[in-house]
């Protein structure tokens, strides 16, 4: 199975500019599951509210659109970040798209820093979805951050976790290393290069995607300062065992009898 991510350099606002950055990275290049970055069409860093609404669009606009062609070209299933218009609230959402659909929508649900400000926190239970043959759930950015995330997908059976990413702290890589290991689950980070200087707020973004292995292993890093493109041939059965060893089982050694939450 190959599994791959684009690392982009957006232009804030600019959709169509950043629909055609990546169509031109993704060009003669196929798998089967894909993972852009957080808020790839749009850009990161918002000055109001107001501003944010503007860019948001429904399941069916043109983010949806341009991700089931990008399906098309490429043969596989696509996760990307979006603003998520729904009853006059927003959410940092992400949507897995397949060729003529789109399969599943997740909402963040820990929002970093002024996204308090813009976004609802999401409302909807983590979930994973069944393509062909393998299980990928997903999740956003600053998800990292709390093992809950990385934790409640794979005990709901992840095979792969879609990351889509706007890093700005410099801990997450090292950190998907830790997750994908206590969970036995691959790890497809999609982060962004650049700088947005909007308003009082000025991000550097990390760069570095990453594809880490159940084991920890990290199997493609990619530049920090570079738009990028990797796929990486990963062998999915290795995530179904859980067994550490002849003796330890990481699911089923647990002691929730024993844990506060
Ligand atoms: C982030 O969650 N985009 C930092």
């Amino acid at each position: 199975m190959i599994i791959g991510y684009v690392q982009t350099d957006p232009i804030f606002g600019e959709k169509e500019q950043n629909f055609l950055q990546i169509e031109n990275l993704l060009k003669g290049k196929g798998a089967d599951i894909i993972v852009l970055p957080e808020l790839f069409a749009t850009g990161y860093t918002f000055i109001s509210k107001e501003e944010a609404v503007n860019l948001a669009e429904d399941i069916d606009g043109i983010t949806a659109k341009f991700l089931k062609k990008i399906a098309n070209r490429t043969n596989a299933v696509i996760v990307g970040g979006f603003i998520e218009n729904d009853n006059h609230k927003i959410y940092n959402s992400a949507m897995l798209v397949s060729k003529t659909d789109v399969i599943g929508v997740y909402r963040k649900i820990h929002l970093y820093y002024k996204e308090k400000l813009w976004f609802s926190p999401g409302d909807k239970k983590l979930r994973i979805y069944e393509i062909n043959n393998f299980k990928v759930g997903m999740m956003i950015c600053f998800d990292w951050i709390f093992p809950e995330t990385a934790r409640s997908l794979a005990l709901l059976g992840a095979d792969i976790i879609a990351h889509s990413a706007n890093l700005v702290l410099p801990f997450c890589q090292k950190a998907m290393a830790t997750r994908c290991l206590e969970n036995r689950v691959f790890a497809i980070t999609s982060n962004r290069i650049g700088n947005e200087i909007r308003g009082e707020d000025n991000f550097t973004f990390t760069g570095r995607s990453q594809i880490t292995s159940y084991n920890g292993e990290v199997l493609s890093s990619a530049p920090k300062d570079k738009t990028y493109v990797e796929f990486v041939e990963i062998e999915l059965e290795k995530a179904r065992d859980k067994h550490l060893n002849e003796f330890n089982n990481i699911v089923a050694d647990r002691r929730p009898d024993y844990y506060s939450m």
